[in-house]
């Protein structure tokens, strides 16, 4: 065992943790009013545990006027009574704990809804205890060079900054060095009132049940903060402290894409990495006929890794990097990707040193469905965010309702991928991605912390070789075989191959890898 596996990263259940993201408006209505709800993911939570995922991450789900999908909170201790009441939150951690699930909830702490009461109160012409919870300016008509602000709203003489959407202002954690009479510093009484504030619903949630948080735009509190995200870090860091204290067995994943900054300096169990201006991973499963898992396609492996190493060596020790197969932002891999091809992708995401998130529908192969007008702000993100497809039936099983009244229509093909298709086809997507997340789980060597080596092919940038502790993984995404170099073949010699997609595992050969496939070899 390397030095690295034996640190052990708290929470300890990390280290076998495959989570599933819900978008909780999508997954499944129990109730048929068109839109999911708790009780609708409460019924799902053994098909949740049928994949091998052992935590969830739920979207917002608290009170907004849903101007984007949630991410507007207007009341961060209330469910949003379209998904139902506090108690039936409870009692889905209730039960997806009994099931052997964590929950993670949706931390929104860079903003609010600009209908939050904590807002409404910041806006008033006369100083109160809110005054202090945004970042307004001092006089009505001077603006926030370079950042997004807003005028002539309420009657506080003074413009205030925006975090994201016009409706989402920026809650004030401070400014890293102040140079205007409006700026607060990072340890100013209001400032700090703020992080109390944000510790106090966090606390809320962890009382009741939840097991942490994945943190909406991590990397945005602290303002004017430099590229390390010096002062963002401060905050963070002191937060994780409370919840050492506190609840040590609560994680938080950063939705930063910087593990330098979230992982390394900042305190965070994970930091996702994320499909963002043609990094890394994107060259695996969105650029194109570039793609990595494009059979036909000229993937070059090396963007990736030149992309990808620096992350994973910064969170050693320390945390992990969060891989993910989509999320509520980025377009679903498929339909770019056909299944065979999103099979092989999902094999490496599983496999790679860091912590899995299945985006829901990823594991049957739903489609980004690019036609569709936006809902609730999501504007090319809404193709993403269509209801769960679970069988051939009425709305693809997702609700009772009329197709009409639907939160969003579902995928009107008629070979839209279902559950109840695919389930017990071993060729299938579905059964695919449950033998890849049990092969994870039977295999230590395939925790997030666990060694790893990449072996690249000289001249063969279509295909790699990496190593997990004592395994050995072969991907070959291409339509070709792939011959290995005799050194790496001669450390696969002695070995048998314990695991295949694409290739039955007795046919495996650890000389020439098969086109597209991907086989583990061990002892
Ligand atoms: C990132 C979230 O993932 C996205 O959906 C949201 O619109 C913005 N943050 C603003 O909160
Ligand atoms: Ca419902």
């Amino acid at each position: 065992m390397s030095d690295v596996r034996k640190r052990s990263v708290s929470p300890a259940w990390l280290r076998d943790a495959v989570f599933y993201e819900i978008y909780p408006q999508s997954y499944y209505d129990a109730n048929g009013d068109g839109i999911g709800d708790f009780a609708g993911i409460t019924e799902k939570l053994p098909y949740i545990r049928s994949l091998g995922c052992n935590a969830l991450w739920i979207n917002p789900c608290f009170d907004s006027p849903f101007r984007d999908a949630g991410y507007d909170v207007r009341d961060y201790k209330r469910a949003a009574p379209r998904y139902g009441t506090n108690e039936d939150l409870y009692r889905l951690f209730e039960e997806a704990h009994r099931q052997g699930i964590r929950v993670l909830l949706d931390l929104v702490p860079g903003h609010t809804s600009e209908e939050h009461p904590w807002f409404l109160k910041s806006g008033e012409a006369e100083s109160n205890e809110f005054s202090g919870r945004y970042i307004w300016t001092d006089d009505w008509f001077k603006g926030i060079p370079g950042r997004p602000y807003v005028g002539g709203e309420y009657p506080r003489n003074g413009t205030y900054m925006l975090n994201f959407f016009k409706c989402q202002p920026a809650l004030n954690y401070g400014w890293l060095r102040p140079t205007e009479p409006w700026q607060s510093a990072m340890d100013s009484p209001e400032a700090l009132a703020t992080r109390e504030a944000m510790k106090d619903v966090m606390r809320f949630w962890l009382s009741h049940g939840a097991d942490g948080f994945r943190v909406d735009m991590a990397g945005s509190l602290v303002k004017g903060d430099d590229e390390q995200g010096t002062g963002t870090c401060a905050v963070w860091r002191d937060i994780r402290a409370m919840l050492d204290r506190e609840y040590p067995d609560a994680a938080l994943v950063a939705e930063w894409s910087h593990q330098q900054a979230a992982v390394a300096n900042g305190g965070f169990h994970m930091d996702f990495y994320l499909d963002q201006w043609d990094n890394g991973y994107h060259t695996l499963l969105r650029d194109g006929k570039s793609s990595f898992f494009r059979r036909d396609g000229q993937g070059d492996i090396r963007r990736f890794l030149s992309d990808f190493m620096p992350r994973y060596e910064a969170c050693k020790g320390k945390g992990y990097v969060a891989l993910i197969t989509c999320n509520h932002d980025t377009p679903r891999a498929c339909p770019a990707l056909t299944p065979d091809e999103a099979k092989l992708a999902y094999a490496f995401l599983l496999t790679l040193p860091g912590v899995p998130f299945i985006y829901y529908g990823d594991e049957i192969g739903m489609r980004y469905q690019a036609a569709l007008p936006t809902k609730e702000g999501g504007y090319t993100r809404t193709g993403t965010r269509t209801p769960m497809q679970w069988s051939g039936g009425k709305n693809l099983g997702f609700s009772q309702a009329a197709p009409e009244r639907l939160y969003l229509p579902v995928d009107p093909s008629p070979d839209a991928p279902t559950v109840e298709a695919q389930e017990g086809d071993p060729d299938s997507l579905l059964e695919t991605v449950r033998a890849i997340v049990r092969f994870r789980h039977s295999q230590p060597d395939l925790a997030p912390d666990a060694d790893f080596e990449p072996l690249e092919i000289p001249g063969e940038p279509r295909a790699l070789v990496y190593r997990r502790g004592g395994l050995y993984l072969c991907v070959n995404p291409s339509g070709k075989e792939i011959r290995l170099p005799k050194d790496i073949a001669g450390r696969l010699a002695s070995q048998s191959c314990l695991f295949a997609v694409g290739v039955r595992p007795e046919a495996a050969d650890a000389r020439r890898l098969a086109p597209q496939s991907f086989a583990v070899f061990g002892e």
